[in-house]
């Protein structure tokens, strides 16, 4: 049933932002709940693996034309999706999944051990510079793991999970979901308010998940759009 459903186009831009733009804006500027009222959770996270993809592409696209600059700004995008969308689907979906279905324990513990797997490439690879003849095959190992996880939650566990739901439930998850976009640094002001909590993503990835569930709990559900002018 959900594949009939469409994406907000709102959305679907914000996830294909270039990475210049999406570091300069805070990426919550643009999932607000406003954008992602509509969203069904699968397509949210769906969206984030292409987005995922994308900046695998541009590292190979740039290594390939001998761009290390190019590389560095998608290896920095590329580390901190990967990261935020990791402890979003842990702090959102995963639950979910043991909450609507029956067999959801079993399914989010392998879905936990997967993640833990893609983050200890994540960890090495996030450390390296483009020069380093291990950078590809890093990535490379890290995306063996990565697509083939990518590939059970959106051909068997997403489709439960949202045959189980409704569609308001749905979307609800999706704005919750995309709450977890306040774990990306807003780096050209570290000193607005709105700042995450952890400013580097080992930081983040080290983070205890009780911990960052009680912070989570901290976020505002919804920003008024007047409060967003103030962001640069
Ligand atoms: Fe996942
Ligand atoms: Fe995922």
């Amino acid at each position: 049933m959900f594949a009939t459903k469409t994406i907000a186009p709102a959305f679907k831009q914000a996830c294909r932002t270039p990475a210049t733009v999406r570091f300069t804006y805070p990426t919550h500027r643009f999932l607000s709940a406003t954008t992602t009222s509509k969203v069904l959770i699968s397509d949210a996270i769906k969206n984030d693996h292409r987005s995922l993809e994308e900046a695998r592409d541009k590292i190979y696209d740039a290594n390939k034309a001998g761009d290390a600059d190019t590389q560095r700004r998608w290896q920095n995008q590329f580390t901190w999706e990967l990261a935020r969308h990791s402890i979003g689907e842990e702090l959102v979906v995963y639950p979910a999944f043991e909450k609507h279905l029956p067999d959801g324990k079993e399914m989010a513990e392998s879905d936990r051990g997967e993640h833990r797997k893609v983050k200890e490439h994540l960890a090495k690879f996030q450390v390296m510079t483009p020069d380093d003849k291990e950078f590809i095959p890093t990535l490379e190992a890290l995306w063996t793991d990565l697509g083939h996880h990518i590939q059970e939650e959106e051909s068997e566990d997403l489709p439960k999970l949202e045959q189980a739901l409704k569609d308001e439930d749905s979307q609800a998850l999706t704005d919750s979901f995309a709450r977890t976009k306040h774990f990306i640094p807003t780096r050209s002001h570290p000193s607005a308010p709105d700042r995450p909590p952890y400013e580097t993503v080992m930081g983040l990835m080290a983070a205890p998940m009780d911990k960052l569930r009680d912070l989570f709990a901290k976020f505002p559900r919804e920003k008024r759009n007047d409060q967003l002018k103030d962001v640069p």
